[in-house]
């Protein structure tokens, strides 16, 4: 399925290269468009928020949504990955995996074993 994803300091594409996928592409600015169903990989910001340019992305492509993983860092507590309990609220479509920064080898095989699925 295709990975669509956001990221800002280099985390989630650095998740992105180890999966090895072939179909992907970044969110730049929220303008893009999708006319397939699609996995979402996205970083938090704020204090628990789903960065600007993919609410602006979500906006005019939530119907293919399929699912979110989700890149956080645990040193913001309650508000760790919160981006993804977010838009799995908002959209109705499950959180898949929560993952710290850029994840551990470990993290990556996990992430490998739920995209498979769809
Ligand atoms: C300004 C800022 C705010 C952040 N806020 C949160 C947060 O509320 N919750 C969380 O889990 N991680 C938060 N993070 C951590 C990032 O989501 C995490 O490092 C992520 O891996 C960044 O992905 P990227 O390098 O692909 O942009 C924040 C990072 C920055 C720089």
């Amino acid at each position: 399925m295709k990975i669509v994803y956001a990221s800002r300091t280099g985390n989630v594409e650095s998740l992105i290269e180890s999966l090895d996928i072939e179909d992907h592409f970044k969110i730049e600015d929220g303008n893009e468009i999708v006319n397939e169903d699609y996995l979402l990989f996205t970083y938090t910001d704020g204090f628990g928020d789903v960065p600007y340019e993919v609410e602006q992305f979500l906006d005019h492509n939530a119907s293919y949504l399929k699912g979110v993983i989700v890149s956080g860092d645990q040193g913001y507590g309650e508000a760790y990955c919160q981006a993804g309990d977010k838009i799995s609220k908002q959209y109705n479509v499950p959180c898949l995996y929560k993952v710290e920064n850029e994840g551990s080898k470990q993290d990556i095989d996990e992430i490998r074993k739920v995209i498979r699925c769809f």
